[in-house]
C-alpha cells in the first residue's frame, strides 16, 4: 500500500500514540528518494548542507539561494515524509519581516512544507510571525550551530542549573509560539527527558539520548561518509570506503584497458535496445 503523504499535524499526533519520529537530513535528489523509499517521517533540509556537501567550516555562509536549490531537488523526489526547510544564518534574524519573506520562499520556490528555525526565547516572536504567516515551525534549541561562535565550539550546552533552566524555558516558548516540534540537540539526556516530559509538542534529538520522541541524524554520518564524527552517531554503512574502492577499481579498469569491454560498448548506431 502507498503510504500517504505525512502532514504537521500526523508528526503532531505521533507524539501523543507513542509513536517514535525519524527525521533525517538530506540535501538532494537522490538521498531524498533512499530515505523515503526507507519510510522515514521527517527529511530535513538542513544547514548542514554548508559542511557536509559544500564543505564550508560551518554553517554560517549558507545562503537562501543555495537552501532553495536543495530543497527543490529534495522536493524532486516527490517525497511522501514531511520535507522541512533550514533557514540559514541571517535569513530570520535581522527582522520579522526577512523571516517571514524567506520562509515564505522556502514555501513557495521551494515547495517545503515547514521551516524550521534555531534559537529559544530570542526567536519565539519570530517563530510566532512566521507561524500566522501559515508556514508551520520546527524550533531547535540546545547546541545551535548558527551560534558557533558565541559558544566557542561544538560544545555539549545545559551544563549549570541556569543553562538548563533557560533551556526549559526556552523550550516552552518556542510552544507557546505554535512551533509544532523541537530539535533538542547535545543536551545531556536526563535534561532532554525533562523537557520532552514538559513540552506537548514532539521533541526530535540528536545527541540528547533516548526519552525524546524523535531523533535525526545527518544521513552523511548514518551512512559513514565522513570518518570523523561525534559520539552520538551510530554509523549504519561505511559508505566512504565503499565508494573509495569503486572509484579506484574503476581508474584502475580504465588505466589496465579491462573497461570499457566490447560487451559495453555500441556497434550498430540504430541499436537502441540496450541504450
Ligand atoms: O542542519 C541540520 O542538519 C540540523 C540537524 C542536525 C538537526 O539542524
Amino acid at each position: 500500500m502507498e503510504r500517504k503523504k505525512i502532514t504537521v499535524p500526523k508528526i503532531v499526533r505521533m507524539k501523543r500514540k507513542g509513536k517514535r519520529i525519524v527525521m533525517v537530513s538530506t540535501y538532494d535528489f537522490p538521498f531524498a528518494r533512499l530515505a523515503d523509499e526507507a519510510g522515514v517521517d521527517i527529511i530535513l533540509v538542513g544547514d548542514t548542507l554548508g559542511m557536509v556537501v559544500l564543505g564550508y567550516e560551518t554553517t554560517l555562509p549558507v545562503t537562501m539561494d543555495e537552501m532553495i536549490i536543495h530543497v527543490k531537488a529534495v522536493n524532486r523526489a516527490k517525497p511522501k515524509a514531511l520535507v522541512v526547510a533550514d533557514m540559514p544564518f541571517m535569513s530570520f534574524q535581522a527582522s520579522v519581516r526577512d523571516a517571514i519573506a524567506n520562509a515564505g520562499r522556502m514555501i513557495k520556490e521551494g515547495g517545503a512544507d515547514a521551516v524550521k528555525i534555531e534559537g529559544g526565547r530570542c526567536v519565539a516572536s519570530t517563530a510566532r510571525a512566521i507561524v500566522e504567516s501559515k508556514v508551520p515551525v520546527m524550533g531547535h534549541i540546545g547546541l545551535t550551530p548558527q551560534a558557533v561562535r558565541v559558544f566557542g565550539g561544538y560544545r555539549v550546552q545545559g551544563k549549570t542549573e541556569n543553562a538548563r533552566s533557560a533551556l526549559i524555558e526556552d523550550a516552552r516558548a518556542l510552544q507557546e509560539a505554535g512551533c509544532f516540534a523541537i530539535v533538542l540537540e547535545a543536551i545531556p539526556w536526563p535534561l532532554a527527558k525533562q523537557i520532552t516530559e514538559e513540552v506537548e509538542v514532539p521533541t526530535i534529538g540528536i545527541g540528547a539520548g533516548p526519552f525524546c520522541d524523535g531523533q535525526v541524524l545527518v544521513s552523511h554520518d548514518l551512512l559513514g561518509l565522513y570518518e570523523d564524527q561525534p559520539r552520538y552517531v551510530r554509523r549504519y554503512a561505511d559508505l566512504a570506503s565503499i565508494i573509495r574502492q569503486a572509484f579506484s577499481s574503476y581508474a584502475s579498469d580504465v588505466r589496465n584497458g579491462d573497461y570499457p569491454r566490447i560487451e559495453e560498448s555500441y556497434e550498430d548506431p540504430e541499436d537502441h535496445k540496450n541504450h
